[in-house]
């Protein structure tokens, strides 16, 4: 062993024993840390030196004081569902989990507000508040297994934000732990609220880079009473991803506007063992439009039905029941994990305005085709957010080390010509920061530096993420 990891581990060792002196923290080492060492980016792996599991604000802080007296670099981490890498302790250290900081700790119905702890899985939370007639929209793919407090670093969305907004719409106000081991607190049950600059609004979405989120406070909506789903089909990409603004054009917000081609939906279905009635379509859009009259809504839905005929989808198929609409939205939450199940893989997330989403489909497929690449394309079509699964399938380890770059270069430029950016909901997180200075100029990128260096001056906290 080198002498700087000598080092490093009795500092580790030392920590290890100041934290078991002060708390009883759940502490985890050896093989335990393998869970802790990915998440559900690609195939990376890094594996941090000891997992810290507090399960109150005081014993983030203590951790995070306790910390930065080490020099320890420290990486919060919710479920670990992340797509940009962000929870992974790139330079080792500790792995702050906040998994049993799991209480909801209050539905406020009168406000319509509640405060959770960071390790509420989503879809529970979700389930809780409807069983009270209220609504939480924020849904990412993996909200039976996400964390709100990864939702809020990373400001996820999903399929309503197109109708109801992202995370940060619903964040009213946050605790969180400064990486001194401060507790400062921004927010509360107010819908408005301009004292001062928004520091619950700067935390959400700057994936675990500035502070630990210890509570937060969301917004609630009542619950529609009602939900109708629509499979339109398509022969074309480009007709189907023009049909998206002519539907808000007309007129008509839907709840959900999901783009799905046709490798996409097929690797789902296998992945699942279920069919969707689709015939021979290269593309699909799963429409879905809800509210409190059903009468509004069934018209609504066929009339959103006609418009899509009109400009030349093949076919309109109506989820006439529940369970078919629970299989529709199965098989569309399951894609990413589906298409990339069978190969190596690089993920983007690209976002445009939605009228630019023909181009933006249509360019993806020609990068690909260019560079002998498969893509699969599907995503939140409404939002103009595109996920993109580049897959490596048999091409030799070689031609995809060189080629995948120049690829993602080529489909980056083209969405930021689009007037887009590199990610609409997954984060910048570790695997996308070499192309921040495509988004952004020296300066704009200085500016955000120098944020995070007011947060945390000695760069111990989630480090090697964001910036290049
Ligand atoms: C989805 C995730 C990957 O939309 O964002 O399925
Ligand atoms: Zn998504």
């Amino acid at each position: 062993m080198e002498t700087r990891q000598v080092k490093f581990s009795l500092r580790i060792c030392v920590f290890r024993f100041m934290l078991i002196q002060c708390k009883k923290y759940y502490l985890q080492y050896g093989d335990s840390l393998e869970k802790y060492s990915s998440d559900e980016t690609e195939d990376l792996v890094f594996k941090p030196d000891l997992v810290v599991l507090p399960v109150s604000t005081q014993e983030v802080a203590h951790v995070l004081k306790v910390s930065e007296r080490f020099h320890m670099p420290v990486t919060p981490r919710g479920a670990g569902t992340g797509l940009s890498g962000g929870a992974l302790p790139i330079k080792g250290g500790i792995v702050l989990s906040l998994e049993k900081m799991n209480k909801i700790l209050e539905i406020d119905e009168k406000n319509l507000v509640a405060t959770v702890e960071p390790g509420v899985i989503t879809e529970v939370f979700q389930n809780m508040v409807e069983a009270l007639g209220l609504f939480y929209p924020p849904d990412p793919a993996s909200r039976g297994s996400c964390f709100l407090g990864g939702n809020v670093a990373e400001c996820s969305g999903g399929p309503r934000a197109l109708k109801y907004g992202v995370t940060k719409d619903y964040v009213l106000g946050i605790e969180a732990v400064l990486p001194s081991g401060e507790i400062i607190r921004h927010g509360g049950k107010l819908f408005k609220n301009v004292t001062g600059y928004s520091l619950s609004q700067l935390l959400t979405g700057s994936e675990g880079t500035l502070a630990v989120v210890t509570k937060i406070i969301f917004k609630l909506l009542p619950l529609p009473k009602y939900r109708q789903i629509l499979l339109v089909t398509f022969s074309s990409l480009e007709v189907a991803a023009q049909t998206v603004s002519d539907i808000f054009r007309a007129g008509f917000i839907p709840s959900a506007c999901e783009f799905m081609e046709k490798d996409a939906i097929q690797a789902s279905e296998k992945h699942l063992g279920i069919k969707l009635p689709y015939g021979n379509a290269e593309a699909l859009l799963l429409i879905e439009v809800d509210g409190n009259r059903i009468d509004i809504l069934e018209d609504d839905r066929n009339q959103i039905g006609e418009l899509a005929l009109s400009k030349g989808a093949t076919d309109v198929i109506i989820a006439e029941d529940s369970e078919k609409q629970k299989e529709i939205w199965r098989v569309r939450r399951a894609i990413g994990e589906a298409v990339k199940s069978h190969s190596i893989y690089k993920e983007e997330d690209t976002v445009v305005p939605r009228y630019e989403l023909p181009k933006l489909v249509c360019g993806v497929k020609e990068t690909g085709a260019k560079y002998g690449l498969t893509t699969v394309c599907y995503g939140h079509a409404g939002d103009g957010n595109v996920h993109v699964n580049i897959l490596k399938t048999d091409m030799t380890d070689q031609k995809w080390n060189c080629t995948l770059p120049q690829a993602i270069e080529e489909i980056f430029k083209l969405t930021i010509s689009l007037g887009g950016t590199l990610s609409g909901e997954h984060g910048i997180g570790y695997s996308q920061k070499q192309y921040m200075p495509l988004a952004y100029s020296k300066s704009e990128l200085e500016l955000m530096k120098r944020i995070k260096k007011a947060f945390d001056p000695n760069g111990l906290l989630n480090p090697e993420k964001i910036f290049p």
